[in-house]
């Protein structure tokens, strides 16, 4: 096969991963925990072809914009070669276009690399696993790994081989997107990363206590205890942005406004609606709920979006082959 196309979705971590044990590798510094989003989709299309390139949302990439994509390549092609595929010596262009906001906190490295992980791996003639693949998508963007997997994942911390992503059973909930600014953010989940580690005070801390919280945070997904998981994940992102917070210079995701919509979900809690939020790297929320509110809890929130839509999300399929390579 010398074109393949790939679907997959965002994750949004309720334990997150902020910091690298090997920058090379993208072992994480602890284990996090997501659920994988049904919705935001990105779709990637890799052709074997004479040159490397990258056209992303419909815009051509120069150099620095294709960089991360052909090292992603570079890595694929290695794995051919050592699989003793003839395809190792040949380029790709690669087509994506992602249906949710690029670089904005809503996890498009995620999404991204693992759709790029999937086309790209079959486009060359590799037949992975899917551990395989969650391991491949890891090396592209660390939170890559965990969207290769079925609605809730666990990423084990580990070396090359034992961090992967495999999914996890977990009280259903739904996910109420609430995008209050879709731009760039300003650092890069890469930079800031980085930044947090060799600055901030409190990265020791958050590190040992992040193991600590994914052992809870595990058991309370077995006992199906929504409450639990739910405290576990507003605490937990409220702890990364504050460990990212004490960075020097500071650096800082959320907005006023991200702070008004984690004051409405604690009002809607109190009105007893149990609904918890978090955040990624950046400054939208998304707030989590028992499916029965979803709906009331979209309508509660949506006046604090950028465009009064809160979406509601459910958890969705891992990375997957569509079209005709699906068969
Ligand atoms: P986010 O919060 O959206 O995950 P990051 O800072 O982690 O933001 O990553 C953004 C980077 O991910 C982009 O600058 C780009 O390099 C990469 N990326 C985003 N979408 C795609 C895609 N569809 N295919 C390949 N790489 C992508
Ligand atoms: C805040 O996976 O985007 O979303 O591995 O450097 O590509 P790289 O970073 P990335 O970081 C995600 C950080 C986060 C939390 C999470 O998804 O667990
Ligand atoms: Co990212």
């Amino acid at each position: 096969m010398t074109q393949a196309t790939a679907r997959a979705y965002p994750n949004i971590a309720l334990v997150k991963y902020w910091g690298k044990a090997n920058e090379d590798l993208i072992l994480p510094a602890a284990g996090s925990m997501s659920m994988t989003l049904d919705d935001f989709a990105t779709t990637t299309t890799v052709t074997l072809d004479e040159t490397d390139s990258f056209s992303l949302n419909g815009a051509e990439q120069g150099e620095a914009g294709a960089s991360r994509v052909i090292a992603f390549l570079d890595l694929v092609r290695n794995f051919a070669r050592t699989a003793g595929l003839d395809t190792a010596d040949q380029n790709a262009r690669v087509v994506s276009v992602n249906e949710g906001p690029t670089a904005a906190g809503m996890a498009s490295s995620a999404s991204g690399f693992a759709a790029l992980a999937v086309a790209a791996s079959s486009a060359y003639g590799l037949e992975l696993s899917i551990r395989d693949l969650s391991r491949l998508a890891r090396r592209g963007s660390g939170s890559a790994s965990r969207s290769l997997v079925d609605r809730f994942a666990v990423w084990h911390a580990g070396d090359d081989q034992s961090s992967y992503a495999e999914e996890i059973p977990a009280p259903d909930m739904a996910m109420i997107a609430v995008p209050v600014a879709t731009g760039q953010k300003a650092v890069s989940s890469r930079k800031g990363m980085v930044a947090t580690a060799t600055t901030s005070p409190f990265y020791p801390a958050w590190v040992t206590s992040t193991e600590e919280i994914l052992k809870e945070m595990i058991g309370a997904c077995k006992d199906s205890d929504f409450t639990l998981v739910g405290e576990i994940a507003e605490t937990h992102a409220m702890r990364m942005h504050a460990v990212i917070a004490a960075s020097r210079p500071s650096i800082r995701y959320l907005s006023p406004t991200s702070l008004e919509v984690f004051d409405r979900i604690a009002q809607l809690r109190a009105d007893g609606i149990e609904t918890y939020g978090t955040a990624d790297a950046g400054p939208n929320v998304f707030a989590i709920t028992r499916p029965e509110h979803a709906e009331v809890v979209s309508e509660r929130l949506r006046d604090l979006t950028k465009d009064g839509e809160a979406k509601v999300l459910r958890p969705g399929r891992g990375a997957h082959l569509v079209g005709d390579d699906a068969l």
